[in-house]
């Protein structure tokens, strides 16, 4: 029994990998050579971008369902412990790790869903979450990535000069992923969901694009054209009785 269901999770996951590669592929300019090595279902190599803005569950949502958006994942960075944990972090930040097709969707738009998903003017925290550890960083990866968050930084801080943007922005150093259960967290605490798209494993949960989007989908932060469109599909599903979600 456990083995059919897992045969079938592995079935659906290969399905969903592969609509999303087809799509991908036919969002891609006719002509253009595909360089370099592939990571499944990514459509082209892809670049890394880490955030911190807050609660990370709520931060890995904030990413999900853009388009372009390959894989995301939370972790804890910006510290100098050695393997924090979610009750001993120390002095790291609770982190979201965007994976991007940079064909899709630039770094630049990143900074405006970074800014637009929290608020940067809190001192010690963001609404309820109080703490260190949910400040604001924008961890960046040479030059030209420290130079356009500079840049935002300065647009954001030039909207209103009353109150000062409490960003960091640093070279990213070292990112700890975060224990499985802090993974997908907003997909989670919605079990049905999870089994919509075939109760997936925990490491195919953490790479799936598919689950990416769901999880941004189950925080309600999705587009609300997005979130009606997969609301739609999923009661369409529920309809038939086929209980496999392949693509959003
Ligand atoms: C930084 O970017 C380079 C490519 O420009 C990449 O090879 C490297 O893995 C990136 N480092 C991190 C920590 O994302």
């Amino acid at each position: 029994m456990a083995r059919a269901s897992s045969a079938a999770a592995t079935v659906a996951f290969i399905w969903a990998l592969a609509l999303l590669a087809a799509a991908a592929s036919a969002a891609r300019l006719p002509g253009r050579a595909v360089e370099g090595a592939q990571p499944r279902g990514s459509g082209g190599p892809t670049a890394t971008a880490v955030f911190a803005l807050g609660s990370f569950w709520r931060s890995e949502a904030a990413f999900g369902c853009l388009p372009g958006v390959v894989r995301t994942s939370v972790g804890y960075a910006g510290g100098s412990k050695a393997n924090p944990e979610y009750r001993n972090l120390a002095d790291h930040a609770e982190c979201v790790k965007v994976e991007y097709n940079p064909r899709l969707i630039q770094y630049k738009q990143l900074l405006d869903v970074f800014w637009a998903s929290h608020d940067p003017r809190e001192v010690f925290g963001q609404g309820p979450d109080v703490g260190n550890q949910y400040r604001s960083v924008i961890f960046t990866n040479g030059t030209l990535e420290a130079r356009l968050a500079g840049l935002s930084k300065e647009r954001e801080q030039g909207k209103d000069r009353s109150s000062v943007i409490t960003t960091e922005i640093h070279p990213v150093g070292a990112f700890y992923p975060a224990e499985p259960e802090h993974q997908k967290f907003e997909l989670k605490r919605k079990p049905f969901l999870v089994q919509l798209i075939g109760n997936l494993p925990e490491e195919e949960l953490q790479s799936s694009t598919l689950a990416a989007k769901l999880n941004a989908y189950a925080a309600d932060l999705c587009p609300p054209k997005t979130q009606k469109r997969i609301s739609s599909k999923i009661d369409e599903i529920a309809k038939k009785g086929w209980p496999i979600l392949r693509d959003i």
